[in-house]
């Protein structure tokens, strides 16, 4: 049961919230976030809309911050992971909190380096790393996390001649488990990323024969969505090993990333740790592990991505046709679905959702919430309790400011929504609805095709 009263939100772990900070009825009891009607800016901007509230976002970024220098007694760096939601504004809203920021793309470092972020806090991830990527990165500056052989013989070969090292980060795989949905979990040996503890010390012994890499760091990321801290505290023992074996070798490893990982509340039964919690687990581990080394402190780097977007996101979407089967709940649907949410159809995830001008009215249906896409899979929620709703009635989904609209697709040509920041009141579109004419761009009839249309 949610209380819309912002007395009862955490304020300092934004992710132990459903629903953003600023969430609030007005005196007819519609909701508000950010100070801005949530049906004013369906009415204003189209549905579906996905909303961003400042004030949660930048209060998630301060925790992260906060934390490691309060609990860490070294120096600390945390990023962003852009891959859960990657915007030139996001970029520059993290960099001015402090953060980096973590890209697994050439779209996500050119958009990373359009939001003015720092080559020197970007970080470069991915299995399959192109050319021109480790190119882009390399001629920026950016730090590459080097994943397996493949990338290191295109940097050998894209470095050449440069007289200067390339700093770069190894990422290993630990072999943790962690109870998170298995398409999200990546720190087991069968996982695709990294090198695996068998391999990491003839890779370290390569390595120091290569005059033009520098191995600065160690990167590790166990999986997403966790709500136990252990796994973590785990992976830094593991981690410190593999540092004093790299350290004794001669490589000058002084950053420590432990990964992204920590969970947030969807729904009420969810209950993930707090952020303070989470870094204090993660920053006394580094300490104690590289005390019974005796190791000097490496620079401790943590890379969250849903924690730090998620809550301050909500989705808006109008209702439209209804179905009644008898003895059955009523199928209602929306005018998005998977296309602009495809965590429900993938993950089976689950989500909390109110009717933005009606929230706390008593409760009188049990509906399944579907999409308006061409498969019976698109299902945004099932078992979803509402008022009595009618076609035009605005919802509103929470927490979907991570892996929503950076998962998005075009399926059935549908275009993807628009997003809108919330700030005191004050609603700026940050990025544009997409048109149906737009999905036409890029399509091509070859000439000899071309009486066809
Ligand atoms: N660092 C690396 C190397 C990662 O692969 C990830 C997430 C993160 C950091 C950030 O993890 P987070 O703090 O967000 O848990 N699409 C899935 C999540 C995939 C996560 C992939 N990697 C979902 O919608 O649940």
């Amino acid at each position: 049961m949610i209380v819309f009263n912002k007395a009862e939100y955490d304020r300092e772990s934004p992710n132990r919230n459903i629903i953003p900070l600023t969430a609030e009825l007005d005196e007819q009891g519609r909701l508000e976030i950010g100070g801005c009607r949530l049906s004013h800016l369906a009415k204003r901007y189209g549905t579906p809309l996905y909303i961003l509230d400042e004030i949660t976002l930048r209060a998630t970024c301060k925790a992260y911050f906060n934390a490691l220098k309060k609990f860490y007694s070294a120096l600390s760096l945390p990023l962003y992971a852009s891959k859960a939601n990657s915007s030139k504004l996001l970029t520059a809203l993290v960099a001015e909190e402090g953060f980096g920021i973590d890209v697994v793309s050439g779209g996500e470092l050119l958009t990373a380096l359009a939001g003015k972020m720092p080559a020197s806090r970007i970080l470069l991830h991915g299995n399959n790393k192109s050319w021109q990527e480790l190119a882009l990165a390399l001629d920026h500056g950016a730090t590459i996390v080097v994943d397996n052989s493949h990338d290191l013989q295109i940097i050998s070969e894209l470095v050449g001649n440069r007289k200067l090292p390339v700093s770069l980060m190894l990422r290993f795989t630990p072999n943790i488990e962690c109870h998170t949905h298995e398409y999200i979990r990546t720190g087991k040996l069968d996982s695709k990323f990294g090198f695996g503890p068998e391999q990491i010390e003839s890779i370290f012994k390569k390595l120091l024969a290569c005059s033009w890499a520098r191995i600065t760091g160690l990167h590790a990321h166990i999986g997403s969505q966790i709500f136990e801290l252990e796994p973590h505290r785990d992976l830094v023992g593991i981690m410190a090993d593999a540092i004093q074996l790299g350290r004794s070798m001669g490589h000058p490893i002084v950053d420590l990333n432990v990964g992204g990982g920590l969970g947030i509340c969807y729904v009420s039964s969810d209950d993930p740790p707090s952020i303070q919690n989470w870094v204090k687990n993660i920053a006394k581990a580094v300490t104690v592990s590289c005390e019974r080394r005796k190791l000097s402190l490496p620079r401790l780097i943590c890379e969250p991505g849903r924690s730090v977007v998620a809550t301050a996101g909500v989705t808006l979407y109008t209702l439209g046709s209804q179905k009644h089967i008898p003895g059955m709940p009523s199928y209602l649907s929306i005018d998005g679905g998977m296309s602009d949410n495809p965590r429900p159809i993938t993950y089976q995830s689950i989500y909390t959702a109110f009717l933005a001008d009606y929230p706390t009215q008593k409760v009188i249906q049990e509906v399944i919430l579907v999409g308006k896409h061409c498969e019976s899979g698109d299902v945004l929620l099932k078992n979803l309790y509402l008022p009595k709703s009618k076609s035009g009635d605005i919802l509103v989904v929470f927490a979907t400011g991570a892996y929503n609209i950076s998962m998005s697709s075009n399926y059935n040509r549908v275009p993807r929504p628009a997003s809108v920041i919330v700030f005191n009141g004050h609603a700026d579109l940050i990025q544009l609805r997409e048109q149906p004419e737009d999905l036409l761009f890029y399509d091509i009839v070859p000439p000899r095709l071309s009486s066809l249309c």
